[in-house]
């Protein structure tokens, strides 16, 4: 009688072994296995990290093998059981692997397919081609599109992490609990003594070095010593952890009246205002987004203020970017003045503080929680509901969404919901970022998430015009690295345009983002359908970019940039000066987050900037959805490339007092977890 060998491989994570009976049925083209319980006798099966063979020997020859039948039934209590794949040798010596990577909870079953990717068009016969529907089915009814607030994209129906399907849940719910996180965060830098103290204002700015005793981070530490000068400002912009908002002026706006007598002394060309706009050496940074958005009001103890400012840069002779006015308000007028760097250095200082709050407030809630997390969730949410399994980009795409739906849940259950922790130390807390959010989606554009597009738009593409741009450097190679390898896989599953086009849940996979996650709005400009595997490229780009190395650039550096509450207040506490000559250092203490904010401030920042244990950064996949050897080789040739890329990058950053390396591969974890 035929014999297959069966070997079943059990997850490494905590608690993935399971003393369940486990049952296995091979289906093939001629026929069916009888159900066979997998049991080796005085043997312990599928504990944490095992790999156990089996012999299944079957009454008649089956056919090729196409689904393997997988049975979990009680032994003594519910025992969930990671099952990372299963191995079938064949009575001829044929080898089929077929990966699951999921766990299998209650008395569930699963059926697999073997590793071969396929499209939809593929599959040929009705046993696969239900299998695929019902796959899908099931993944509808589990992950469900829910609107959180109005407007924004949609997110998972589930109301805490526990709700989530156990697929996508973190293995630790304890690692990432944000409140636990925070409270040991701020032991770590032995900060806690101040968390209760609200209201109680720091004396000077050395008073502020009392929260910083434990850092011994290069890049903070720089922050500390060299916050106050306007290279240090200007810099930021390019290579700060928000570095997405500069953009060339090519026209003073008539909300910014300024002069060429106010700026005269910043500019060094001997040119006016205006040909210095027309020569591109003039930036600008809008913070009209927070115009009119409520401040927080959580606590009746600390009136808390936001501004919209707008801030005027140069580019000196040296190519670097320097402040040269600011005015903290939209509309123009004699209680808005313009802040000049030859006005006194507090009235100048105190300008420059609220210009930093404002892009804190930006940072947070627009370019880190919008353009990353909720757009990843998006992604992730669409993936798991159009793209079964055995689809090549499932394969491709599923190990950057590792929980980024998890974090995303976690972030709406405990710090960013109604008296979440978010309200605790930040302006914009109490419905201000709901606004932001709602406010922000108008911007949240396809091509602004085209990495190369977006950096040409705001007019910074050139290297050679703006050198100090590592932010843009870097991310144009590892978007280049990153496209490059979408298109090594796209070319061995669809061999024309018209492939793509026929993929039906390719499509619907595009439509689902498309009208959940941008709510059907045609400005956005994201493809209700994909036609070429040019365009499909450039998606799956996006995608992958988004996940990994943008959320990386502008998650990893919060510590680095905003530990130094000057540098970042998430707060400030008095109303933006309304007049020039009056500022005074007790009235910046006093505008600059209390003690108990500034603990919270650095306990938050701190533990978003943690990397996770094992973490998976770009292009490690252990997981192997894949298994045939074409795509195995352009995952070899991805890793290749991004090695290059750390290579330049550290290259580049030898000898540098302030490197830049959130976008070094190395650094990029996978995806949105954090
Ligand atoms: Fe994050």
């Amino acid at each position: 009688m035929p014999s297959y060998t069966v070997t079943v491989a059990t997850g490494t994570q905590w608690f993935a072994g399971t003393d369940d009976y486990v049952y296995l049925t091979l289906q093939g083209t001629d026929g069916c296995s009888e159900r066979h319980l997998l049991d080796k006798p005085f043997y312990n099966d599928f504990e944490r990290g095992a790999v156990d063979s089996y012999d299944v020997t079957v009454e008649e020859d089956l056919g090729e093998i196409q689904l393997i039948k997988i049975e979990k039934r009680k032994y003594w209590y519910q025992d969930d059981w990671y099952l990372k794949y299963i191995t079938v040798k064949t009575p001829v010596g044929d080898y089929l692997e077929f990966p699951c990577y999921r766990w299998i909870t209650d008395e569930k079953e699963v059926v697999l397919r073997d590793g071969r990717a396929k499209l939809p068009r593929d599959d040929k016969t009705q046993i696969l081609k239900q299998h695929r529907r019902k796959e899908l089915e099931s993944r509808q009814k589990m992950y469900r599109w829910k609107e959180w607030h109005p407007g924004f994209p949609l997110s998972i129906d589930a109301h805490s992490h526990s709700e989530l399907p156990r697929d996508i849940q973190f293995d630790n719910e304890k690692g990432i609990d944000f409140i636990l996180n925070y409270t040991k965060a701020m032991e770590n830098l032995y900060v806690n003594r101040f968390m209760h103290m609200f209201q109680s204002s720091w004396s000077d700015f050395a008073d502020f070095e009392r929260i910083f005793v434990r850092i011994s981070n290069t890049i903070s530490e720089y922050v500390m010593q060299h916050w106050r000068e306007d290279f240090m400002f200007g810099y930021q912009f390019l290579n700060g952890c928000n570095p997405v908002l500069i953009r060339r002026c090519t026209e003073i706006p008539k909300k910014l009246p300024v002069t060429m007598d106010m700026v005269e002394c910043s500019l060094e060309r001997n040119l006016t205002l205006e040909e210095e706009v027309k020569q591109g050496n003039i930036f600008i940074v809008d913070y009209e987004l927070l115009d009119g958005v409520d401040a927080n009001k959580t606590d009746p103890c600390t009136i808390q203020y936001l501004a919209a400012p707008i801030c005027l840069l140069y580019k000196n002779l040296e190519k670097k970017i320097v402040p040269i006015a600011i005015q903290l308000g939209q509309k123009p007028g004699p209680d808005n003045p313009i802040f000049l760097p030859s006005d006194a250095t507090y009235d100048w200082l105190l300008a420059k503080i609220w210009v930093r709050s404002s892009d804190f407030h930006v940072h947070q809630t627009v370019t880190h929680l919008l353009r990353t997390h909720l757009v990843s969730e998006v992604f992730s949410i669409a993936m798991f509901r159009q793209l079964p399994a055995v689809h090549p980009l499932f394969k491709l795409l599923v190990p950057h969404m590792r929980f980024t739906i998890a974090i995303n849940t976690k972030a709406r259950e405990q710090l960013i919901c109604e008296c979440g922790l978010f309200d605790k130390a930040n302006a914009t807390g109490g419905g201000g970022h709901v606004q932001m959010v709602q406010k922000a989606m108008k911007d949240l554009t396809y091509s602004s998430l085209c990495f190369p597009e977006e950096m040409k738009a705001k007019g910074m593409d050139s290297k050679e015009d703006i050198p100090y741009y590592y932010y843009r450097d870097d991310g144009i190679k590892v978007w280049e690295a990153i496209k490059s390898f979408a298109e090594d896989v796209i070319h061995i599953y669809y061999e024309s345009d018209e492939v793509v086009c026929e993929d039906v849940e390719l499509q619907a996979f595009v439509k689902d983002i498309y009208v959940y996650g941008m709510r059907g709005v045609k400005a956005s400009g994201f493809p209700k359908m994909i036609r070429t595997r040019e365009t499909l490229a450039e998606y799956l780009t996006v995608i992958m970019f988004t996940t990994s190395a943008q959320h990386a650039a502008v998650n990893f550096g919060q510590y680095d940039w905003c530990s130094w509450i000057p540098n970042a207040p998430p707060t400030m506490r008095c109303p933006p000066p309304t007049e020039k000559g009056t500022v005074t250092i007790e009235q910046i203490v006093e505008s600059l987050p209390d003690r108990g904010r500034s603990c919270w401030h650095l306990g938050a920042v701190w533990a978003l900037s943690q990397f996770q244990d094992k973490e998976l950064f770009l292009g490690m996949y252990p997981d192997e959805h894949f298994v045939e050897r074409p795509v195995k080789e352009a995952m070899a040739k991805f890793r290749k490339n991004l090695d290059e890329i750390v290579n330049t990058i550290s290259e580049r950053n030898k000898n540098k007092k302030l490197p830049y390396y959130y976008l070094s591969p190395d650094r990029i974890p996978n995806s949105v977890a954090v």
